[in-house]
């Protein structure tokens, strides 16, 4: 396996770009944050030593393999589950209970289908005690930062799947919330809505004061995304190294083809997928069907 990525030749711009986040205060600190759950009389740990600090704007991709512990691990940020060591903290106070400081954005619909667009949005408004007259308006103002002012009086079901997550992420950032937590969102969709997406976020993000930690299995999306890409492992879920994203800003698909886009995609996979430790010879041959010609 290749050593971790070589920033001897970054660009001025993108040296900057490091500098300038590195400036920013701390917004989420994490510190040696742990998981357990009890089964069958024993203890199977998710995860252990997780530190990480989290900068205010700064955008935050996680992935690594199944079952590391990626969706346990924001669960336990937005106030969802409860860790079993360490701690913690947002704006320099300890996570407890689900706030409103924190968004959250799923995979699956999370829509309320009983309710229109508009009526989603302003809910969470209302909730923090805003009036109606206030709560739509704030509510017609998010909708439009996401593009769906002409569909506020629509119901979810009249929705396309990526329209209706364009109002998951509006009515989360109703909230105002000081940290968006994304787990998979745009997973469920075709690659092509998927693309539009990431680059509605995008947009989104640089309009709106928000610091971004978003759940991925595709490595193409966090290198698209992020500022930095936080990679875990698994047996036991720890994290394995935390990926500064060399790929200038703004980014574009032409930059899938850039040595930095090469190398951190490498890296990525590297660290994802290590090499299968079985040997080829030593796998049993089965033969299911008459063989033709042998493939390499
Ligand atoms: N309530 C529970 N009791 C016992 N084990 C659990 C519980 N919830 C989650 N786990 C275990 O914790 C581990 C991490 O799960 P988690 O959903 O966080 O993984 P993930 O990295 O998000 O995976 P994926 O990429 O498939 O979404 C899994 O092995 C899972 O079986
Ligand atoms: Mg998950």
């Amino acid at each position: 396996m290749s050593a971790a990525l070589d920033y001897r030749n970054l660009s001025p711009e993108v040296a900057a770009r490091f500098e300038r986040i590195r400036q920013r205060p701390v917004i989420l600190s994490v510190r040696g944050l742990k998981k357990t759950y009890g089964v069958n009389g024993s203890t199977r740990t998710v995860f252990d030593g997780v530190s990480i600090d989290i900068r205010r704007r700064e955008f935050i991709t996680v992935i690594g393999p199944s079952g590391c512990g990626k969706s346990t691990f924001i669960r336990i940020i937005a106030g969802l589950d409860e860790c079993s060591g360490g701690v913690a903290l947002l704006d320099g106070r300890e996570i407890g209970e689900p706030g409103p400081d924190r968004g959250m954005v799923f995979q699956g619909y999370t829509l309320f289908p009983w309710l229109t667009v508009k009526r989603n949005v302003m809910f969470g408004i209302e909730m923090r005690g805003k009036d109606k007259f206030t709560a739509e308006s704030e509510a017609r103002q998010w909708l439009d930062m996401v593009g769906l002012s002409k569909f506020e009086e629509s119901y979810p079901h009249e929705l396309s799947g990526g329209m209706k997550q364009r109002v998951a992420i509006a009515r989360a950032l109703a909230n105002e919330p000081r940290i968006l937590i994304m787990d998979e969102p745009f997973g469920a969709l075709d690659a092509q809505t998927r693309a539009q997406m990431q680059s509605y976020l995008l947009q989104i993000w640089k309009k709106v004061d928000i610091t971004v930690l978003f759940i991925t299995h595709d490595l193409e999306e966090a290198a698209y995304l992020s500022d930095r890409i936080m990679v875990m492992g698994t047996n036991p879920g720890r994290i394995v190294e935390v990926i500064e994203n060399p790929i200038p800003r703004p980014r574009s698909t032409a930059q899938f083809v850039s040595p930095e886009y090469l190398a951190l995609k490498l890296r990525l996979e590297e660290l994802i997928h290590p090499p299968i430790d079985v040997e080829e010879d030593k796998l049993p041959v089965v033969k299911l069907t008459k063989a033709g010609d042998d493939v390499e």
